[in-house]
């Protein structure tokens, strides 16, 4: 028997001014199946997905749902249509509750229209505890980590008891456990006929959940392709990118001996113990552990963005007094950090505005603003990290993920820091541009900036550092050359 269709999208497009988002997709979904979305960075997958959540209108195309012809055309249409969506940026309202987050604009009222408090309560409960997370249903959600926060949003996806449930890269930023009960409840959604649209960079897990995948380039959608054991990873890649690929690894050029950046005895009570490295000029430093373990936090005490109860911290043998982000930035420290909207981007902003706003300072020396300076710096910069963009007048909210990624990056490099931490500098980013942000790497330790990686993906970091630290609640809990080390040694000292 053919398995039932629950979706069927035919011809879509969508242009947005000076992008062909979506060139006459096509796709279809079953009920009960797992179905990846898989494409680079800009293909399109987002849109599409929007499209479905009654967020965006397509310019022309056609979209049944269980063989019916339907408009989506607003969110709460597409929500009444079976159709949840975990969005790939967090939509939350941070001084709200979770509950009232997961209930936002559909509260159940009683007889009066007033809502049930107590009631609204034991639901969220309930879901909560089916998805095992610990927190409380009255709990404000901008007290919650990330992590956290996108469980909510998956929750809250989970509560409308849809048909067609569309994640994308809902693991981006969940901890280990976090990704085991999500797939956990995947497989039993799945098991109770839910369909489910999956978006994710990370290709091990599109082979360990999904189902088939629909492959998108450049607004088309390529293929859909079962995956049995018949597929290889290289294969889809391969279909993604439209050519083959190998990751580009690190190899230090003239290592030099002397330190730039010293820690010692670091420590911030109930975050971090007792922390000793050193990093070399053009040195890459791997830092490994789980989501949680503390290694963001260790490097916001050294960037002065949280205060450190003991320890110093030394540039080029100088002990520094680092009391806020501004003293670490004259010093010489750049810190691309995990979360980019709150912390790295201005969204309403420019590309270009964006990537030199940090260091308009210096081109203004003269007492004036160089435009054409700023705008050319942009312009070399968007074509060394092939950020996907019209132009450099584009906003920033306006490019898809993981290029908005890149603008940040490409923002702390051009402070030509000697220090340069990237916390998850290729999360959400596809195999493409993750090559790009390797031989950027590359290129800056050549240059003689030491570089600190944190990085919850074992392959990365066994490629890209020279040497590894192992974090493990909040502890230094091994450190090795990369040249003795492997994914089990890490993970031994990690769990
Ligand atoms: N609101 C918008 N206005 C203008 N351009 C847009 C808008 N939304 C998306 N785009 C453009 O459409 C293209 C597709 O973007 P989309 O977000 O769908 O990509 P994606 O496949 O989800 O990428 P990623 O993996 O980085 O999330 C990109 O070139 C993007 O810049
Ligand atoms: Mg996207």
């Amino acid at each position: 028997m053919k398995q039932q269709i629950i979706l069927e999208v035919k011809g879509v497009n969508k242009s947005f001014p000076g992008v062909k988002a979506l060139d006459n997709v096509s796709m279809e979904v079953r009920r009960g199946e797992v179905h990846a979305l898989l494409g680079e960075n800009g293909a399109g997958k987002s849109t599409l997905m929007k499209i479905l959540a009654g967020v965006y209108q397509p310019d022309s195309g056609e979209i049944f749902i269980r063989g019916r012809k339907v408009v989506l055309d607003n969110p709460k249409t597409s929500r009444d249509m079976g159709i949840g969506m975990v969005h790939q940026e967090l939509h939350l309202n941070p001084h709200q509750t979770v509950m009232e987050n997961i209930f936002m604009g559909r509260e159940p009222s009683g007889k009066l229209g007033f809502i049930n408090g107590k009631y609204l309560y034991k639901q969220t409960e309930d879901i909560l505890n089916k998805l095992e997370m610990k927190m409380k249903p009255n709990q404000k959600v901008g007290e919650l980590s990330i992590a956290e926060q996108q469980m909510v949003e998956i929750a809250k996806a989970i509560s409308l008891d849809a048909d067609l449930i569309i994640m994308d890269e809902p693991t981006s930023s969940v901890t280990e456990e976090e990704r085991e009960v999500l797939f956990s409840t995947i497989n039993r959604l799945r098991k109770q006929g839910v369909a489910i649209i999956y978006i994710s960079h990370r290709m091990e897990e599109i082979f360990e959940i999904a189902d088939r995948a629909t492959i998108m380039r450049d607004g088309q959608t390529i293929e859909t392709r079962d995956l049995d054991e018949n597929v290889t990873i290289d294969e889809i890649i391969s279909s993604m990118v439209g050519r083959k690929i190998s990751y580009v690894s690190h190899q230090r050029k003239n290592p030099s001996d002397d330190v730039v950046l010293s820690v010692k005895n670091l420590t911030r009570e109930g975050v971090c113990y007792d922390i000793n490295f050193d990093l070399k000029y053009g040195e890459i430093l791997g830092i490994a552990g789980l989501v949680g373990a503390g290694r963001t936090e260790i490097m916001r005490c050294i960037f002065g963005l949280d205060k450190k109860d003991t320890g110093t911290i030394m540039i080029e043998g100088k002990e520094c007094n680092i009391k806020s982000p501004k003293d670490a930035i004259d010093l010489g420290i750049g810190f691309v950090t995990e979360d980019r909207k709150m912390e790295g981007l201005v969204l309403s902003l420019s590309v270009g505005k964006n990537i030199t706003m940090s260091i308009l300072e210096r081109l203004s020396k003269f007492n004036f603003i160089n435009d054409k300076k700023a705008v050319d710096l942009a312009k070399e910069y968007i074509e060394r990290l092939s950020i996907r963009t019209p132009s450099h007048k584009q906003i920033v909210e306006n490019l898809s993920g993981g290029n908005q990624q890149k603008v940040v990056i490409a923002k702390w490099l051009l402070t030509q820091p000697k220090v340069l931490i990237l916390d998850e500098p290729t999360r959400g980013i596809d195999v493409g541009a993750k090559n790009e942000i390797y031989r950027l790497m590359n290129q800056l330790s050549e240059r003689g900036i030491g570089i600190i990686m944190i990085s919850s993906e074992l392959p990365e970091i066994l490629r890209m550092s020279d040497r590894i630290l192992v974090i493990k609640e909040g502890r230094i809990t091994a450190s090795f050359d990369s040249s003795e080390c492997s994914q089990e040694r890490i993970m031994k000292h990690a769990l």
